[in-house]
């Protein structure tokens, strides 16, 4: 089922190093991601290639460059004793076998010199520590000590050694276990499952920036919801996102429920990587009812209410960011500009009056779409006929914001009258009135009083402006 895996190592680079291991008499491998992806067939697969040589990877790198005919810059981790260098779009990293030992509060291990076997025990996956030989007396051989090729056909994550300790070492493995099950969809095998639950407050000693980076490939996965629920399952998103779990669950009130905010907010998340690869997007999707759990009431008119969550949730959208070390940037902005919006073009598909749809369009500006994107995610009723009044709702507001748009031009409206102009007209230093007049001319453009054009604007503002006592 597998192409022929000595087509892996056919490619120039690997005679390369075929040749530099011969002339430095040691032992080299290809190892890890990009044995995986080849025989997974992965286009989106490693973009770089990991070598291990049996002695000294530094030198190993050096003397592949100077037989390169690009001669290829090569760059030095003296701490890791690692060096790479680059080929083609291609990074090629070095490393000598090692031997590790961990100790419990951290992930960076004690090193030393091993054999192959030995960096193969060491490695997270039975799948990763499979290594084609480049060298002379059995180039292209495959050497999968740990049956990693019967686990890839099974489509099974599992350690080479004992997981309790593979995933106590270093812990981010616990993620990445996860994060490959995701996007391969691949099971994570029952030991390794107990380990990662088992280990999970370990999860402490990682960094907050690697466990995002874990994250982030978890949610760029076709189904992210396949680690979500791992993630739930292993205790490890309640270190992670609380804020998730604390979705989970139904209460009933005088015989009314309300729906698992939970494993509704998965299957938004899934509807949302179907339709679109923008991992913002899919951050909205996963927080988007965040302010759920924080405001919900139960009202014995209106029954479970939630009022107020969208600005509550997009309130936490930045304590979040900031917790988990993200970037506070427009990324994170955009995150909580979708989740305060995410119900205004709900509200919209049961009244649609022109100057609601101006005020979206003026509001979401370029995130319009986006945002539509996100509210078509959001249905997630498994009643047929609900489900398709609401997509048609939403058509219809679609239809509603292309018509307003043609005629109105409020995306990314520029106001007609500038603050200088109303300076210059009302001779008026920078004072308090120069914003009320800006305000009122806005809202009487959303609202449709006025058009959104300079005479009726200027017109508007001598009116106003009169009502100010304000003077030409
Ligand atoms: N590895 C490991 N434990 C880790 C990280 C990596 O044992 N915590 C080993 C695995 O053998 C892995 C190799 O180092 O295949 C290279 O790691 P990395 O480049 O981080 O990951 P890849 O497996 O190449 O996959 P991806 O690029 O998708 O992260």
């Amino acid at each position: 089922m597998y192409p022929n895996y000595k087509e892996a190592v056919s490619a120039d680079i690997f005679n390369y190093i075929n040749k530099a291991s011969a002339a430095l008499a040691l032992e080299s491998y290809v190892i890890g991601g990009f044995v995986r992806d080849f025989f997974l067939d992965r286009k989106s697969g490693a973009k770089d290639i990991d070598i291990l040589c049996i002695g000294n990877g530094i030198a190993l790198a050096k003397k592949v460059a100077s037989l390169l005919p690009q001669k290829p810059k090569v760059q030095v981790f003296k701490t890791y004793g690692t060096a790479m260098l680059r080929f083609g779009d291609l990074e090629v990293e070095f490393v000598g076998a090692r031997k590790e030992s961990y100790s419990e509060n951290s992930r960076n291990p004690e090193v030393s010199a091993g054999t192959l076997q030995e960096d193969q025990n060491r490695r997270d996956f039975t799948i990763n520590a499979l290594a084609i030989s480049l060298n002379e007396s059995d180039f292209g051989t495959l050497l999968d000590p740990f049956d990693g090729m019967s686990d890839m056909e099974k489509g099974i994550i599992k350690t080479p050694s004992n997981p309790d300790i593979t995933y106590s070492d270093d812990p981010l493995r616990m993620m990445r276990a996860i994060r490959f099950a995701t996007q391969l969809n691949f099971t994570i095998e029952q030991n390794s499952l107990k380990a990662i639950t088992k280990n999970a407050s370990r999860l402490a000693i990682i960094t907050r920036e690697r466990i995002v980076e874990e994250l982030h490939k978890i949610l760029l996965s076709d189904k992210p919801s396949i680690g979500l629920r791992l993630l739930e399952e292993t205790n490890l998103l309640e270190q992670i996102l609380p804020e998730l779990i604390a979705l989970k669950g139904v209460e009933e009130e005088a015989g009314q429920t309300h729906k698992d905010n939970f494993y509704h907010t998965l299957e938004v998340v899934d509807n949302m990587a179907k339709v679109s690869d923008n991992l913002w997007l899919r951050w909205a999707a996963l927080l988007h009812d965040i302010g759920k759990e924080p405001t919900k009431k139960f009202d014995k008119k209106l029954g479970w209410t939630f009022h107020g969550h969208e600005f509550k949730g997009s309130k936490m959208v930045y304590k979040i960011f900031k917790r988990l070390k993200m970037p506070l940037n427009e990324k994170m902005k955009y995150v909580q500009k979708i989740v305060l919006l995410s119900s205004r073009p709900v509200v919209l598909a049961d009244a649609v009056t022109d100057s609601a749809i101006r005020r979206l369009i003026f509001d979401a500006g370029d995130d319009l779409d986006d945002l539509m994107l996100h509210c078509e995610a959001d249905i997630t009723t498994k009643n047929a006929k609900r489900f398709k009044k609401y997509h048609n709702n939403f058509k219809l507001v679609r239809q509603k914001i292309a018509e307003v748009e043609a005629r109105d031009h409020i995306r990314n409206f520029q106001p007609p009258i500038s603050g200088e102009l109303i300076m210059q007209t009302f001779n008026l230093k920078p004072c308090r009135e120069i914003g009320t007049l800006k305000e009122a001319i806005k809202e009487a453009i959303l609202e449709g009083k006025i058009k959104n054009d300079y005479d009726e604007a200027y017109q508007f503002m001598l009116d106003k402006a009169a009502s100010l006592s304000l003077k030409k």
